[in-house]
């Protein structure tokens, strides 16, 4: 049972309601474990995606960034050892035939669905989607949609060394679709099968790479508070030397308390050693070393590995800022992610003075503001203000009647409720 299944249909609710999220081909009854990102959606995820870049890529010296196409060569997979070891154990229940993941099953192991404890052996179950290039559906022609981009980091290695001047230990990062045929879905955005990655492949020295993995837990976990997760809601959990991909020598997640789980993870942080590198040299043939200046020796990299889905960050963004009180619901979306960044109002539709003023207000905020500005002149004042809460709005400008006189406006607080009047020419410098 969820620990806070009212809460999940909550936000579930707002996001339909209010265009952040929409289930995908809905008009068709669905497809399980695929979303489509809404008008507000998008804005919000496009807004973690950009920070995600400033701080990862922009403003550091040691890291480029990448964006490698969705399907690859299958030797790729092969050598990547997505094709043999990418896989859940499957179970299914002898009594209602549902399948589920086994390391996924409640303590008790009774079926989910029906209650019984009598499953089948486990069998381990590719995640990779299989799909054919060309004309020809035979062997030759197989590919699969990538399960994580990190892999066409790894076979741009050399063309990055070759074109961009970098030094050990340096990163690539690179955002882009990854795609898992899940055996369950679930938990709304939690657990999909089409989710957008944000993967930074750091290669440094193999003597390095522990202080390394040290650092980018730290970093990693600083972003997110940067964002404004509640740091009692965030945590780091090592995993056991059982539950580790393939690749990976260390991992440790940074996870966040789900209302619908105890906690789980929101991001994975890898040491991936050599074991890519080395595979794809072995698999291509090609060197995939680096040669060091000082040592003047060749080496492998290691490589340490923050990976995030974008759509687990808006789920964990949307839950953490989610507040209701008597009268309203606030979403606490940190002004740099809010979908729209100030809203502004005439007070009264029906007076064209006022109508004038706040378009032209609003039309000048938006060539000057980076990000969305809304628009609304419907209903009373007060649910106008509730309209933008449940949103996340961080600012409302209203234009009244004192407006036509001394050019001034108020200025709400999307949190505090607080109004303040100010110049015109000030609005901008007081939306921060
Ligand atoms: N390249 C490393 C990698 O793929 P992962 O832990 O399997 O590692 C990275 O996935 C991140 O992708 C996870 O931490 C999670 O945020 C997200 N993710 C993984 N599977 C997902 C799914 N089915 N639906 C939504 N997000 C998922």
């Amino acid at each position: 049972m969820a620990k806070d299944q009212k809460l999940m249909e909550k936000i579930v609710s707002l996001c339909k309601r209010r265009g952040f999220v929409f289930p995908g081909s809905e008009i068709y009854g669905g497809i399980a474990g695929i979303y489509d990102l809404g008008p507000l959606g998008v804005e919000l995820a496009n807004n973690i995606k950009r920070e995600w870049w400033r701080k990862i890529v922009q403003e550091r010296d040691d890291v480029v960034g990448l964006d490698s196409s969705i399907l690859m060569n299958p030797s790729v997979w092969h050598a990547s050892g997505h094709t043999e070891s990418f896989a859940d154990p499957l179970v299914e229940c002898k009594n209602c035939h549902s399948r589920f993941r086994e390391d996924i099953l409640p303590k008790s192991k009774n079926c989910p669905t029906c209650g019984k404890n009598d499953w089948t052996e486990p069998r381990m179950f590719n995640l990779m989607f299989k799909t054919h290039i060309g004309p020809v559906e035979d062997q030759a022609s197989e590919t699969y949609l990538r399960p994580e981009t990190a892999q066409g980091i790894f076979v741009n290695f050399s063309n990055i060394l070759d074109t961009m001047r970098v030094k050990l230990p340096f990163g690539i990062a690179q955002i882009g679709k990854g795609f898992r045929n899940e055996i369950i879905t679930g938990n709304f955005l939690f657990r999909v099968r089409e989710f957008e990655m944000m993967e930074l492949e750091y290669f440094t020295f193999p003597s390095q790479a522990e202080k390394d993995f040290e650092y980018w837990q730290k970093e990693r976990m600083d972003w997110y508070l940067s964002l404004g997760l509640k740091k009692e809601n965030l945590r780091f959990r090592e995993h056991e030397d059982t539950e580790r991909a393939h690749y990976a020598v260390r991992s440790v997640d940074i996870e966040y308390n789900w209302p619908f789980m105890d906690w789980g993870e929101l991001e994975g942080i890898a040491n991936r050693a050599d074991y890519d590198l080395k595979s794809h040299s072995k698999g291509s043939g090609k060197d995939l070393s680096y040669f060091d200046e000082e040592t003047k020796e060749k080496i492998t990299p290691y490589v340490v590995e923050p990976s995030v889905g974008v759509g687990r960050i808006v789920l964990a963004l949307l839950i953490d800022g989610y507040n209701e009180d008597k009268e309203r619901t606030v979403l606490k979306l940190h002004p740099f992610l809010a979908p729209y960044k100030v809203a502004v109002f005439p007070l009264l539709a029906n007076k064209p003075d006022l109508v004038k003023k706040a378009r032209s207000i609003y039309e000048d905020l938006k060539t000057k503001i980076s990000g969305l500005v809304a628009w609304d002149d419907r209903g009373n004042i007060g649910k106008r203000y509730y309209s933008q809460d449940e949103i996340g709005t961080p600012w409302c400008i209203t234009v009244d009647f004192q407006t036509l006189e001394d050019d001034t406006v108020t200025i709400r607080d999307r949190d505090t409720t607080k109004q303040t009047r100010v110049k015109v020419e000030k609005i901008l410098s007081n939306l921060t």
